[in-house]
């Protein structure tokens, strides 16, 4: 059904592989479109879906950025249309109402970091290099990198990698908070499905919930605080909320 990712299914897991090794998996237009169809319709309706990991396939990238051959001859509108789009991919695993954490396996670089910076979490393997190398092509990031990155590491940070469009490694990465967790290459998958099976556990509604709320905290046209309440009080009212609070009381582990 896709040319350029598989998905698998790992029990609760969706692993989402970004397929195209020859290219070190940059996101041409036909990628970044099968990506966000799959999150729109399988990964969203499937309910045995409890959470996604995305990375990439072969030993060297998770993604290299967008696909340069591509935009070689990109007119302004052109640009602006292509980043608009992206922003709505990159959006849509944003509020994804089920966790997503990217995995990444290599070269994680431009619209390859935008994507990892798109999902609720990171796990890197220690070989993995970062970076928003835009400026090298006379380009800014421009699938939401600009932000995202600087609400991760904090401006000077996040001004230091996009001006100098240096790529830092797997351990400066987990220290500046991009990335969770950094791990052996060998166990990348293994400890990032581990990370993601401690959620399903949980009231699938409550997490949904929770991310809206962070989001919306981050957000420029929605109030985080406002949000939280909203949702605190909705959640009285949900089945989730009386089987929890039920298996507390009976000393039973809920079933959600
Ligand atoms: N777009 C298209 N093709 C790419 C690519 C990309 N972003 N990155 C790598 N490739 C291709 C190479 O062209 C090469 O293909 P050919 O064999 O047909 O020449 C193949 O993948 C292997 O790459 P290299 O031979 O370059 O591998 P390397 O080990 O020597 O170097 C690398 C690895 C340092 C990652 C280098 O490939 C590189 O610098 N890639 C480009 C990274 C980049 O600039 N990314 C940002 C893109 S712009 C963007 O993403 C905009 C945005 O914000 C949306």
């Amino acid at each position: 059904m896709y040319n350029n990712i598989k998905i698998q299914l790992l029990d609760q897991t969706a692993l989402l592989e970004i397929d195209r090794p020859k290219y070190l998996n940059a996101l041409n237009r036909e990628t970044l479109e099968e990506i966000e169809h799959a999150f729109q319709h399988e990964l969203l309706s499937n309910t045995d879906i409890r959470g996604v990991i995305i990375t990439g396939a072969g030993e060297k990238a998770f993604v290299a950025g967008a696909d340069i051959k591509e935009f070689m001859k990109y007119s302004t509108e052109e640009g602006m249309a292509l980043a608009k789009w992206g922003h709505g991919v990159m959006n849509r695993i944003y509020t994804f109402p089920k966790p997503v954490i990217a995995a990444i396996n290599g070269y994680a670089l431009g619209g390859g970091l935008e994507l990892a910076l798109a999902c609720h979490m990171r796990v890197a393997s220690n070989s993995a290099k970062m970076g928003l190398p835009e400026v090298s092509l006379g380009l800014i990031p421009g699938y939401g990198g600009t932000q995202r990155l600087t609400q991760l590491v904090g401006r000077g940070k996040a001004l230091e990698m996009i001006l100098s469009g240096e790529m830092i490694d797997a351990e400066d990465a987990n220290q500046w908070g991009l990335v969770n967790y950094t791990t052996n290459s060998d166990e990348l998958i293994s400890k990032t499905t581990d990370l993601l099976k401690k959620m399903y556990g949980k009231s699938a509604h409550a997490i949904a919930a929770a991310i809206k709320a962070v989001n919306a905290g981050l957000g420029k046209d929605t109030d985080g605080y406002e949000e939280e309440i909203r949702s605190f009080g909705e959640s009285f009212g949900t089945p989730d909320f009386h089987e929890g609070v039920d298996a507390f009381l009976t000393k039973r582990k809920p079933n959600f």
